[in-house]
């Protein structure tokens, strides 16, 4: 459908020419005295419908015209009568399938269905316009993803999903284990230790089984970050993009305990190069939008968000702000001092709350806000201490409706440095030994950031939960299909 009436005339020099067209029917009623059936079908292709009219001699016209029935026809263009909005509309010759939907049955009946109803059938869910306005927007984010890195001469580097390493350090990964018995698990492992020794020893010099298939616990990864350096400490500039799993109790519309995280990482880079990527793969994807999936933004900003498109031509045309978290929260601080009421406290050392990153992107600067060199009790083990001892080389990218977008930092290359900090928070070191092991040989400046794909997508759009823009949604309570 999109061949036809996405073109700039509308699909009208198409008419005369012959089609087959297959799609599920938006909208359907019989007229004319049930002589002939109008169908408003969409395949997901575009955001707009295609008239289709059926005459009563080609089949049931009761069972074609329900919201949701599946039908393909063959037929001819022709230009509508004068005076309707569409250019182009097929007349069928031939009706060649039907996948009819009892109307009293099927779960999305034609009337505005709000998004947190929909959620209960995100199998059918895509049949919506909104729905597949977002799947549309969101592939083509992931295209523009893969050509800006790509164009920059990035590699794309497949990192694991199951792994030992906690990235963040912050213990919030979902453990991985097998059906299998604990019997046949020990088996299993001890078959394989005699094929490969070097199963990892307990302190009591046991092997350590584990419960799993691993020979140790296993978790899904929640960043593909520490792998990711070791493919930039030798391939220079390269780039993860893949699903990341937190089980963190995230009730909130901007947390996924499922989402898809883009992590860059170059080497002989410091903080100032990976904010300089930042900020130019952020406006690369906002002016990719504008330059290719205008008709789907419009769509959004005429349904969820009339400002969506200014935004975008904004992020995409001017500087962010950069200010350093000391500037930012002495500007919170001011902020507090002429009136402003926020719920959390302000002050120096406070990772600041989503109140905080709205304030400085929506009403003091309006714009995204880039804020680095973090206080380094509040960020993780693997950032660059600052010469200041107090902060690290971090940054974050928050921008208007959303908040933190990107979370990034300069790495910390000195193997000293980095392994007394892991030992200050508290993390133990041998799971990380492999990764100290790119700071004992051939160390390097280098730099990489994490971009969470939903928030950029509920960014673009406008939309306000995070659970309407990845296809299956998984947070507390559910998993579901
Ligand atoms: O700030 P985070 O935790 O940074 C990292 O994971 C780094 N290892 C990335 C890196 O430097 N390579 O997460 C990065 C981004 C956040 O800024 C946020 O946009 C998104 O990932 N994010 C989430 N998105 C949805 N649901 C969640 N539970 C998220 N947690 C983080
Ligand atoms: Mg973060």
């Amino acid at each position: 459908i999109r061949s036809i009436v996405s073109r700039p005339d509308g699909g009208s020099a198409l008419a005369g020419r012959k089609a087959r067209v297959g799609g599920w029917v938006k909208t359907g009623r019989k007229a004319d005295k049930d002589a002939f059936a109008f169908l408003e079908l969409n395949d997901g292709s575009c955001a707009a419908n295609l008239q289709v009219i059926v005459e009563a001699s080609l089949g049931d016209l009761g069972q074609i015209v329900p919201t949701g029935t599946c039908v393909v026809v063959d037929g001819h263009l022709k230009l509508p009568p004068a005076g309707t909005k569409q250019k182009i509309e097929l007349r069928a010759d031939e009706v060649l399938h039907v996948g009819p939907v009892d109307p009293a049955k099927y779960p999305l009946p034609k009337m505005r269905l709000t998004l947190e109803f929909l959620r209960d059938f995100v199998h059918l869910r895509s049949r919506t316009n909104t729905i597949s306005a977002v799947a549309r927007i969101r592939n083509a984010l992931a295209y523009a993803t893969h050509t800006f890195f790509n164009r920059e001469g990035f590699l794309y580097v497949h990192t694991p999903i199951i792994t030992t390493s906690d990235c963040e350090g912050a213990g919030e990964m979902f453990q991985v284990t097998t059906l299998l018995s604990e019997a046949e698990s020990l088996a299993k492992v001890e078959e394989r230790s005699k094929l490969k020794p070097g199963i990892p020893k307990k302190d009591d010099g046991k092997v350590d089984y584990g419960k799993d298939f691993f020979a140790r616990q296993a978790f899904l990864t929640v960043s593909g970050q520490l792998q990711v350096e070791s493919y930039a400490c030798a391939l220079t500039s390269v780039y993860t993009f893949g699903p990341t799993f937190r089980a963190e109790n995230s009730h909130t519309s901007r947390h996924l305990a499922e989402f898809w995280m883009v992590e860059p990482e170059i080497a002989f880079a410091e903080l100032k190069d990976d904010m300089n990527c930042a900020e130019a793969y952020v406006k690369f994807m906002c002016q990719w939008l504008l330059d290719n999936c205008l008709d789907d933004m419009e769509f959004m900003a005429d349904k969820f968000d009339k400002g969506c498109i200014n935004r975008l031509k904004l992020v995409a045309s001017t500087p962010f702000i950069r200010v350093t978290y000391t500037e930012a929260v002495e500007i919170l601080e001011e902020a507090v001092k002429n009136g402003k009421k926020f719920e959390n406290e302000v002050k120096w050392g406070i990772d600041l709350a989503s109140e905080h990153e709205r304030y400085l992107t929506e009403v003091k600067f309006q714009k995204p806000v880039i804020v680095y060199n973090y206080p380094k009790e509040i960020k993780a083990f693997y950032m660059r201490l600052n010469d200041d001892l107090k902060t690290v080389a971090a940054m974050d990218v928050l921008v208007p409706k959303v908040g933190e977008l990107i979370g990034g930092s300069q790495r910390e290359e000195r193997y000293d440095v980095i392994q007394t900090r892991i030992k200050e928070m508290g993390l133990p070191l041998e799971p990380y030994e492999w990764y100290l092991d790119l700071r004992r040989y051939g160390t390097v400046k280098h730099a990489g950031f994490g971009l969470g794909f939903e928030r950029m997508i509920l960014f673009a759009t406008g939309l306000e939960n995070i659970r309407d823009v990845i296809p299956f949604p998984r947070y507390p309570g559910r998993a579901d299909l």
